[in-house]
């Protein structure tokens, strides 16, 4: 049985205590929802991989209330702390070397020397995150492979019955993951998502590198090509459905939904996984997408789109 918990002092509360027995609570953050457990318990992360049927080596993100926390789990640089000052708390991951002696299960990082670190902005995940006073490993409460949950009901139809509680909070600002910078070596763009590309150049002063994606040694491994996926076959850039087709629209191309009438970026992201969740609703089983300018938050939209998109 999944409890559904009220986002105040008495959920929150309850919450925190099922996370403290090694529980799993999916919360929502600024970008989608998460689903939270002890990242130092080995447990509760092993329990996260099996509720979502995750395969193991595949590492998540560690989600801490501030950047003291995050210096406690990986040694930061100066990017590093540029970054967090200018965006976190908010929907910007870091990878960076993780310390030796960092009080984190290794199923978290999957066994690697690097961790994902993530401050978020979301009062409600801030809330738990204090009230709990640890770290939290939080992927998507979505089932692997599936689209991204950014409303309490999303969460319970993919993982009801598998996680002990679900914090309502209501739909997700963002409505895309974070973005995530791996500071290792030269800052490098490993997802494109809440916070564009732009926003980081300018606060580095430099570009990003892209990640290069040998064949079989993914930087995240993540970043697998058929992913956040409806059930439905989709078409890319299309300005019409043909025969058969449900028109997904943006801006001018009015379909029978949109992500946006007026063409703004930041309700389409918002807007991009409830679309997704819908079609499925829908039982559609072709799917056309109006154009999506690569700018901005249009980056992590049309990265969401051709995964979605991708040969299953
Ligand atoms: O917005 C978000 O980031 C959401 C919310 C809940 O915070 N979380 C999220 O987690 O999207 P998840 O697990 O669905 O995606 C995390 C991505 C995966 O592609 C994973 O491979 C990558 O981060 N990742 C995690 N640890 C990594 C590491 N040490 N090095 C490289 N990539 C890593
Ligand atoms: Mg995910």
């Amino acid at each position: 049985m999944t409890e559904i918990l009220t986002p105040d002092a008495q959920g929150i509360a309850r919450a925190a205590a099922l996370l403290k027995i090694g529980g799993l609570v999916a919360f929502p953050t600024e970008t989608v929802y998460g689903l939270g457990g002890d990242a130092a318990s080995d447990a509760a992360v092993a329990g996260i991989f099996e509720a979502k049927g995750r395969p193991q080596f595949n590492p998540l993100i560690a989600h801490l209330p501030d950047a003291a926390a995050a210096w406690d789990l990986a040694v930061p640089k100066v990017e590093a702390e540029r970054l967090a000052a200018a965006f976190w708390p908010g929907a910007l991951t870091l990878v960076l070397p993780l310390r030796p002696d960092a009080r984190l299960s290794k199923l978290v990082t999957a066994g690697a020397d690097s961790v994902a670190l993530r401050v978020p902005a979301h009062p409600v995940a801030r809330a738990l995150l204090a009230a709990f006073g640890g770290a939290l490993a939080a992927p998507s409460a979505n089932p692997s492979g599936r689209v991204s949950p950014t409303r309490a009901a999303h969460v319970l139809d993919g993982l009801s019955g598998r996680v002990d509680a679900v914090i309502d909070g209501g739909a997700c600002e963002v409505g895309v993951e974070s973005t995530i910078v791996d500071l290792r070596g030269a800052p490098t763009l490993l997802r494109a998502g809440g916070i564009p590309v732009e926003a980081l150049e300018d606060a580095l002063g430099q570009p990003l590198a892209a990640a290069v994606k040998p064949e079989g040694a993914l930087p995240a491994p993540g970043m697998l090509s058929s992913h956040y996926a409806p059930q439905g076959q989709m078409r890319l850039d299309a300005t019409e459905a043909a025969p058969g087709e449900v028109l997904l629209g943006f801006g001018p191309v009015a379909g029978d939904l949109t992500l946006s009438a007026s063409g703004d970026l930041h309700e389409a992201a918002a807007r991009l996984f409830a679309c997704l969740h819908q079609l499925d609703a829908m039982k559609a089983d072709r799917i056309a997408v109006a154009p999506i300018p690569e700018t901005g938050l249009g980056r992590a939209i049309n990265d969401r789109l051709r995964r979605a998109a991708a040969p299953r």
